[in-house]
């Protein structure tokens, strides 16, 4: 592990937040997130996308929100993010139907532009208001492995901002589990030009990822 200065047992942001009920229930959880209005994203957005996954599991991926595919159909990860993610954990050796995969804001952020919808990334208020949800997804999965995917999740776990460039790799102890990895976002792979650079980096993230198994 190389050198962090992370630290996963900060205080908690003081903004309002969203409200969970107190249960180890995740049916009933997920139920009541659907009607979360505990910040304005949910009213451009088409559904609430809880996380999906067993909910014994040892790996928690926390990406950022869901994208124009996953806003539409309710799941997390099911877009073009979703399937690099997919073959950089088969390439990792890890198993996705043993993870539990869930964001750290749950309404798709966006502003219209032309037909298409623009991913809009969420701030700092916004991850914040959203942090009890995937909290208490972590309550009740208590994971051994939590793996950041890209800035939103690292600072809704570290409650700052991380430098994912400098930080990927390192793998922390937090709260919520023995073992916090950071890594980079899939859809930062999507956004490379030069196939070579692509190549490289989905290697380097494949490879971050089989981490969370040693
Ligand atoms: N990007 C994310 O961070 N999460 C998703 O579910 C899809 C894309």
């Amino acid at each position: 592990m190389k050198n962090s200065s992370l630290r996963g047992h900060p205080s908690a942001e003081a903004v309002p937040a969203a409200e969970p009920p107190s249960t180890s229930n995740w049916d009933i959880l997920r139920r009541a997130a659907r009607s979360c209005e505990a910040c304005p994203l949910y009213q451009n957005a088409t559904q609430t996308v809880f996380g999906e996954g067993p909910r014994n599991a040892d790996i928690v991926l926390l990406g950022e929100q869901p994208g124009d595919v996953e806003d539409r159909e309710g799941h997390p990860f099911v877009g073009p993010a979703g399937r690099l993610l997919d073959r950089a954990l088969a390439e990792a050796g890890v198993d996705r139907q043993k993870c539990y995969v869930t964001n750290a804001v749950k309404h798709f952020k966006w502003e219209p532009r032309g037909k298409r919808r623009l991913h809009q990334k969420p701030n700092s208020r916004e991850i914040a208001t959203c942090r009890p949800w995937w909290q208490a997804e972590l309550k009740i999965i208590q994971p051994r492995c939590l793996v950041c995917l890209g800035g939103t999740a690292a600072r809704a776990v570290f409650e700052r901002a991380v430098k994912v460039m400098s930080e990927r790799g390192n793998i922390v102890e937090t709260t919520w589990a023995g073992r916090t990895l950071i890594t980079i976002h899939p859809s930062s792979l999507l956004r490379l030009r030069d196939p070579q650079e692509k190549e490289r980096e989905f290697t380097r993230f494949a490879r971050e990822l089989a981490l969370i198994k040693e």
